[in-house]
């Protein structure tokens, strides 16, 4: 029985695991009205709403605390002060129960959580607000094949609704859009498994600015950007021999952006995988998932001392030892 906590940006999360099946998995998220996320306000979010979001996630999972083992927490990528809080946390909540702490990567526990959905050596395509990635598990690491060159397609898609002044997040706005949208050119900027957003954002802005059809640029932004993440996947799949495909992060939402995989996967006679939405966003189930994996192979700490967080991360960094 392992409990997880989430707490790398905007969400604070409280999952409970038992044996690879999720128990609970319990969220706060920082929201704003206008504007973007400001780490200190979002870590007082976090601070304030903790409490109750362990007693949620306890009522649902019908556990005692004493029940809990050990303890996963997401150690980065993310914002300092959000992970300070979240460590914070951990530190307080392992030194009551007297358990280990597993130091679990974000961005790899979005992967690993897709075992749950059946894959087993995936290529994943990983899309959510900060962070893109084509991620796979390769010698003894998982390994970035791909990436961003500039801004996640989150925070892209985010940044553009904003400019439009349909609100945040802007994700599910752009895709309500897109239905009633006609396809116009926008840049197209793939670099081997690497993308780029900026200049399409610009391209976007400059023609919004001269009057075209909002719906009209949703639609063209979909298709253009996902047809990007779509192609370096592909490639990945391709240079790595490999036959399945997961979708994670946020934008792993989008059902254009899911159709438009499991046409390729379809095409190339791979497999498709994602997650339930819930598993999709940030969340603690998908770290206690993680961590009761790490655990199980003797990846933990006593010396909470020890423990600290990593907020530039990167997925390779991490010694993989237990698959
Ligand atoms: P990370 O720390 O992993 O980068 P994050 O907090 O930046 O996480 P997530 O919680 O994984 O991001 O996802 C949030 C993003 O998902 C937002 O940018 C939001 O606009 C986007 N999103 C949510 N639903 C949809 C959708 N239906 N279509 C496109 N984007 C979506
Ligand atoms: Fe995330």
């Amino acid at each position: 029985m392992i409990l997880g906590i989430e707490s790398t940006a905007h969400t604070f999360g409280i999952g409970i695991v038992d044996n690879g099946k999720i128990l609970s998995n319990v969220k706060d998220s920082y929201t704003t009205k206008s504007g973007g996320i400001i780490p200190i306000d979002a870590a007082k979010h976090h601070s304030k709403c903790s409490n109750d979001v362990l007693e949620l996630a306890l009522k649902n999972s019908g556990i005692k605390l004493e029940d809990i083992k050990a303890i996963a927490f997401s150690q980065g990528p993310g914002l300092a002060p959000c992970l300070l809080e979240g460590l914070k946390f951990t530190k307080e909540l392992a030194k009551k129960l007297k358990v280990p702490v597993v130091p679990v990567n974000h961005c790899i526990a979005h992967l690993e959580i897709g075992k749950i959905t059946g894959a087993k050596n995936p290529v994943l395509l990983y899309t959510s607000g900060a962070n893109t990635q084509i991620i796979s598990y390769s010698s003894n690491k998982y390994r970035i094949f791909g990436e961003t060159l500039d801004i996640g397609v989150g925070n892209f898609i985010d940044t553009f609704a904003r400019y439009a002044g349909i609100g945040f997040p802007g994700g599910p706005k752009i895709q309500e859009l897109a239905k009633i949208g006609k396809y116009i050119e926008l840049p197209y900027s793939i670099k081997g498994m690497d993308v780029s957003f900026s200049g399409m954002l610009t391209n976007l802005k400059q023609k919004l600015d001269k009057g075209e059809d909002l719906n009209n640029l949703a639609k063209s932004l979909q298709e253009t950007g996902f047809a990007m993440l779509v192609e370096a996947a592909e490639r990945a799949l391709a240079h790595l021999g490999k036959n399945e495909l997961l979708l994670g992060g946020g934008v792993a939402c989008n059902s254009r952006l899911q159709q438009m995989c499991r046409i390729m996967c379809r095409e190339r006679k791979a497999k498709f995988f994602c997650p339930e939405k819930s598993l999709l966003l940030d969340n603690a189930g998908m770290i206690a998932y993680l961590g009761e994996i790490m655990l199980a192979s003797g990846i933990f700490e006593k010396n909470l001392k020890k423990l600290d967080i990593k907020p530039r991360q990167r997925t390779d960094e991490v010694e993989v030892n237990w698959r």
